[in-house]
């Protein structure tokens, strides 16, 4: 396979064919994803619960952020070097000012990374074009936005009332009309993910637990593994369930996001 590039993941989106993406945080498991066909992977600031146990986000700091991109740089790149590589910028990175952003973008990209992410809508579509216009590609993150979890209340679905779907709808147009070309979707109605997916043509979105009409789909890579330690989320799949090793788990899951029968919006969504 060709390097994944951003015209190709665009191209992809134009065709309709899914785009898949899982979490990694170290080499081996990046290097893993990326022979099973995984065709971005994200260095999610997730790892602030996976790997160091904590209970959010919110704790994870920017040369933590580093340490783990490069990690999974250098799996991806040591092996097969095909998988798009997204990296996280952690809470408290971007929200200072355009500068601020850019030169912790740029420590990411620096580590290895192709892409940084960023939560949230409104306010950050002017700092998404600072980054854009020089040079550097970004993926929003809408609906649930984990770094946020104390302003939310708590991690449940985002844009159920008509004024939270239009808002999101707002935030997601500003986001891509920013030049952010691929847009996380977390725990957002089916139908409302589906309806941004058609409208959006410059920004491919990205659902978790925003059911199948999105333009891909990410999971954490510990909770595809069955290895959660907490309470497993209704929007996983057990992909080890029946597979012989994780690299069958990771090729079992992206054939079910490209043949779309992961996931299903009656079990792992909400409407
Ligand atoms: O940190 C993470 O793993 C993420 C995904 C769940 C989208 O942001
Ligand atoms: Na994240």
């Amino acid at each position: 396979r060709k390097p994944v590039s951003l015209p190709r993941l665009m191209e992809m989106h134009a065709r309709g064919e899914k785009i898949t993406m899982l979490t990694a945080y170290d080499a081996t498991f990046a290097a893993i994803a990326d022979q099973a066909g995984v065709d971005c992977i994200l260095v999610g600031d997730s790892l602030g619960m996976v790997c160091q146990g904590r209970h959010s986000t919110v704790g994870v700091t920017m040369e933590e952020m580093r340490y783990h991109t490069a990690c999974v740089a250098r799996g991806v790149r040591r092996v097969q070097g095909t998988a798009w590589v997204v990296a996280d910028l952690p809470f408290g990175s971007y929200q200072q000012s355009h500068e601020q952003a850019l030169g912790n973008a740029v420590i990411l990209m620096e580590a290895g990374a192709h892409m940084v992410k960023l939560e949230g809508g409104g306010w950050t579509a002017e700092t998404v074009h600072f980054l854009t216009q020089r040079g550097i590609p970004v993926c929003g993150h809408l609906g649930l936005t984990p770094q946020t979890v104390h302003a939310l209340g708590g991690y449940r679905v985002q844009g159920r009332s008509d004024d939270a779907a239009q808002t999101l709808r707002e935030h997601a147009q500003a986001l891509a009309d920013a030049g952010a070309q691929l847009l996380v979707l977390e725990m957002v109605p089916v139908a409302l993910a589906a309806s941004l997916t058609q409208a959006l043509q410059s920004c491919a979105t990205i659902g978790i637990g925003a059911g199948v009409g999105t333009a891909g789909q990410v999971l954490v890579l510990h909770d595809m593994l069955g290895m959660n330690i907490g309470k497993m989320p209704k929007f996983v799949r057990n992909f080890m369930q029946g597979s012989e090793s994780v690299a069958n788990a990771m090729q079992t899951y992206v054939q079910a996001v490209k043949q779309r029968q992961f996931p299903i919006d009656a079990e792992h969504a909400w409407s």
